[in-house]
């Protein structure tokens, strides 16, 4: 037990030499500050962490559940209280951090939660995961910290200079691959620069999006790969929005297409994603397994 919090104290000791608590004073910028987390466990995961010019904190996604006490150590470090958490869809290496801190918050406070929740038939749909959301809707039901449940695309908030639109949310109608194509879509930017969360998004719900009355919100200047960079959106999508760069949350296993056989041997679609970026052009690539925790400012 000492060992474990040992260890727990050099985690957030090692965050805070990074992150620094507090925004840089002297200097009035409206900017946020976004880091791309790596991937504690060797697994996917998705999750982004914030903090606005005046130190507010917002989470999009968090990982899964074993990832929880790396991130409870990243959000301690930065004081401990989130503004906003984002969750995608419900899937366990989205939402799983979440999850398991609504049980059991540690002192952590957190203000507000955003989400488009799946109707219990859209659950069922997906085993096992269908236990895992219905746990999740459970806890977040019993919590006594304001909701937003979208039902439809278009919403435009800010926080403390944190932009944000919301461009997509749960498609029912998609019975394949039902959970991805039900990711909730979030534009973010400030005067600097703009990030475009695709989270899981499948190539229906991607045609969807495109062909919306949002398509000219797509443009951004970070664009998060879809279903950490392969199986998500197609070739068309890719290739008809603008972006400059790449934000990948994306395990090597995955990245380097190895299920246990070697370099490029497994039967996910990474490397044709990555092949698509190279025709686009793009030299910018931020890949959570190669580069570990990315700093955006
Ligand atoms: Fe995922």
């Amino acid at each position: 037990m000492l060992k474990r919090i040992f260890f727990a104290m050099i985690l957030v000791l090692g965050i805070s030499t990074f992150i620094s608590a507090k925004p840089k004073t002297g200097k009035k910028t409206s900017a946020f500050t976004m880091w791309q987390l790596p991937m504690q466990v060797g697994n996917i995961g998705n999750s982004y962490v914030f903090r606005t010019a005046g130190g507010k904190v917002i989470v999009f996604d968090g990982g899964w559940p074993a990832e929880q006490l790396y991130l409870r150590g990243f959000i301690a470090a930065l004081g401990n209280e989130v503004e906003a958490w984002f969750i995608s869809h419900p899937h366990d290496d989205h939402m799983g951090v979440l999850w398991q801190i609504l049980k059991d918050r540690q002192g952590m406070k957190i203000n507000h939660i955003y989400h488009s929740r799946f109707s219990p038939e859209l659950i069922e749909l997906e085993k096992p995961y269908n236990e895992y959301a219905k746990d999740f809707y459970s806890v977040l039901d019993t919590v006594s910290i304001p909701v937003t449940d979208f039902r439809e695309a278009g919403y435009v908030g800010e926080i403390d200079g944190f932009n944000f639109k919301i461009l997509g949310v749960v498609n029912e109608e998609f019975h394949t691959n039902p959970f991805n194509n039900s990711s909730m879509v979030i534009k973010v930017w400030d005067d600097r620069k703009s990030i475009l969360f695709l989270a899981d998004t499948g190539a229906e719900s991607g045609e969807k999006l495109f062909n919306g009355p949002y398509r000219n919100d797509l443009a951004c200047d970070y664009l998060q790969m879809a279903h950490h960079g392969q199986h998500g959106c197609s070739e068309d999508f890719y290739k008809s929005i603008d972006f400059r760069a790449c934000l990948w949350p994306t395990a090597y296993w995955i990245w380097t297409n190895d299920q246990g056989g070697g370099y490029n041997t497994g039967n996910l679609e990474t490397m044709q994603t990555r092949q698509w970026m190279d025709e686009i052009g793009i030299k910018e690539h931020h890949v959570s397994c190669l580069e570990g925790l990315f700093k955006l400012e």
